[in-house]
């Protein structure tokens, strides 16, 4: 067999390397595929943008929504379908933007509204969709309504719009109750009446200044089904919906004393499972009545034709509790966390398939699957770990430091099995890179409140700064050319709002844009195969490969079949083996496929796939008469 290891799709011109700014396709991606009866979200490719560490088109040192538009060519050459961006909404920035201030409109650091509006008609001229942040659980504390309730009365309508409670103990100088923010510290502020003296106290899961939302209350919710229409009427094609399994709580709001922690963490789990009256362990996580609110907005979104969807970001557990957001009615996909921290190790990795995949069928629901996002340590940094099942929750110069060459071997074998799998795949700025984590970041540079509101107890966290670094666009500009207006502007453009590692020089995007080899080539090759045979929405087994005792995770996934709509020929049938060696010895390949692509120019050793690798083999079958 004759090993294919770069295959080079015909449809994409290779003009313009090295410049970071591609030019575009001449066939959208999207509009290059054929599937008429799916919405486009069941398989699509979703690439997540951090605005403030994308693109800066000002020069200010931040990114922006200008820098995002610059970049819609390089995107588009990469070949997702899709966009979503976390927030940029108006907000005092004390969580980066997940305390908003105000729904509907651009914070000045990012553009204006008119900036919003053209970077959705130009991602969809590009044959791009766009998702974008919805923050539900929590408002700022800048936002017009606490404000009010802050100046208003105990029991006035103004307050029942939040969580206020009077303190406990003689005085009420004590909490409400006994719950912990999730970024340390307790979750409860106590307020200042107008005359100095202390008064109630306001639930806050997140930073103090996140006060959560009181969504017993209809007003909120008229509030946010009329921000839902904003959006979907500027044309958005989905929002991503913060803390999901957050905005209820329960009745009484009872004490609990434990932890819960983002992404990996949902509270601690009984022993025993009893799937049919299981009881969440966090009262003020994932309580059945998050989902009436998901029923009305599946109903808002159904008043518009163009298949807006709701990404659910809940970090629940088991695995079949994340399914129930995703029940007909209800949200459309739902980040796959229990996939993200399975790490580099083939057992975990199946697991979290095959869970996925049984419990996807029991609702009826696709998959979605993802790496890194901004929450996590970036793969590359995690599976250099000696370890790369850990997941530390930041990585700072006094910890192990990660080997980022095995960690990149490992996450580009990975992607393959991400990009790989039937349904949704969301990619985190920089995947396509190969970036790590900035993981020797001097502490005076940390912005996350986790970092801050830890530092002084007795169990300090990193934060996640280190995955927020500033896209490098050119290896030979300063800032690796994170000001990609500056050329234009002639200005010289401020230093980048983090400091990016020098690792990241190698790494800039026109050091690898159109160079054979490189990890962007690999993801553009594999998202071009994909969309080719639809991957997507292709049929799973487990291949007779598949051995996680010995560190192999490999299955098929078969395209095709069946007849051509207009013209009643018979399609052929396409199968795709997806082969990782998570293990420690070379394993056998495939006889009977073509070898498409390898994960690495060395990952085939004497006809053998080597460890830390994985490869794609693809078999046509002559279509059924
Ligand atoms: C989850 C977001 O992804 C994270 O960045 C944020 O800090 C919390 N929700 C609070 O909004």
């Amino acid at each position: 067999m004759t090993p294919a290891p770069h295959h080079a799709p015909s449809s994409v011109p290779s003009s313009a390397a090295h410049t970071g700014q591609p030019a575009p396709l001449s066939t959208p991606p999207s509009e290059a595929r054929n599937r008429p009866s799916n919405p486009w979200w069941v398989d699509a490719v979703i690439y997540q943008v951090y605005p403030r560490s994308f693109a800066d088109g000002n020069g200010d040192g931040m990114g922006d929504l200008p820098g995002v538009i610059a970049q819609v060519p390089y995107l588009q050459r990469l070949g997702v379908d899709a966009l979503w961006l976390s927030p940029f909404y108006v907000s005092p920035q004390h969580d980066a933007g997940y305390d908003v201030a105000d729904y509907r409109n651009v914070d000045p650091r990012f553009g204006t509204l008119a900036d919003a509006d053209e970077l959705i008609s130009t991602a969809h001229d590009a044959g791009l969709r766009i998702i974008v942040d919805l923050v539900p659980n929590h408002t700022s504390w800048d936002h017009e309504w606490f404000v009010e309730a802050l100046a208003a009365e105990p029991g006035s309508p103004a307050r029942n719009r939040y969580v206020f409670r009077p303190g406990t103990g003689d005085n009420g100088e004590l909490p409400p109750n006994d719950w912990s923010s999730i970024f340390g510290g307790p979750a409860w502020t106590r307020t200042e009446n107008p005359d100095g003296t202390p008064g109630e106290w306001y639930l806050h899961l997140f930073d103090t200044s996140q006060p959560d939302l009181n969504w017993e209350n209809p007003e909120v919710h008229a509030e946010f089904e009329s921000i839902l229409r904003f959006w979907l009427d500027r044309g958005v094609d989905g929002f991503r919906v913060d803390v999901a399994h957050g905005m209820i709580k329960a009745e009484g709001l009872p004490p609990y004393a434990g932890f819960a922690n983002m992404v990996k963490d949902a509270g601690d789990l009984p022993e025993f499972i009893d799937r049919e009256n299981f009881v969440p362990p966090t009262p003020y996580f994932d309580q059945d009545g998050v989902h009436e609110i998901y029923r009305e907005w599946n109903r808002v979104l159904a008043e518009y034709d163009h298949e807006p969807c709701l990404v659910a970001e809940a970090w629940v557990a088991p695995v079949f509790r994340l399914f129930r957001y995703v029940r007909p009615g209800e949200m459309h996909q739902a980040f796959n966390f229990a996939f993200l921290v399975s790490g580099f190790d083939a057992q975990r990795v199946t697991d979290a398939i095959q869970e996925s995949l049984d419990e996807a069928a029991v609702v009826g629901a696709t998959n979605t699957w993802v790496l890194s996002n901004h929450d996590t340590v970036r793969h590359v940094s995690r599976f250099g770990l000696a370890d790369p099942t850990s997941y530390p929750e930041g990585i700072a110069a006094e910890d192990e430091q990660p080997d980022h060459v095995l960690g990149r071997r490992r996450a580009r074998a990975a992607a393959m099995v991400e990009l790989g799998l039937p349904g949704s795949a969301y990619l985190y700025q920089g995947d396509e890179l190969g970036l790590p984590d900035h993981t020797t970041l001097a502490d005076e540079h940390r912005e996350d409140p986790t970092f801050h509101r830890t530092r002084n107890t007795e169990a300090p966290e990193t934060g996640r700064d280190g995955c927020r670094v500033p896209m490098p666009w050119r290896a030979e500009a300063p800032g690796y050319g994170f000001a990609v207006g500056a050329a234009e502007a002639s200005a010289t453009p401020a230093d980048p709002w983090l400091p990016q590692p020098e690792e990241y020089r190698a790494l800039a995007a026109d050091q690898q844009v159109d160079v054979a080899g490189s990890t962007f080539e690999l993801y553009r090759e594999l998202l071009t195969i994909r969309g080719e045979l639809d991957l997507g929405t292709g049929a799973f087994e487990w291949s007779r490969f598949h051995d996680p005792a010995q560190g192999i995770v490999s299955f098929t996934v078969t395209t095709g079949g069946g007849k051509h709509l207009g013209s009643g020929e018979p399609i052929p049938t396409q199968t795709v083996l997806v082969l990782a060696n998570m293990g420690a010895s070379p394993t056998a390949i495939p006889e009977e496929y073509t070898a498409a692509v390898f994960s690495d120019d060395d990952a085939l050793v004497n006809q053998q796939l080597a460890p830390d690798s994985a490869a794609w083999f693809m078999k046509q079958s002559a279509p059924e008469a």
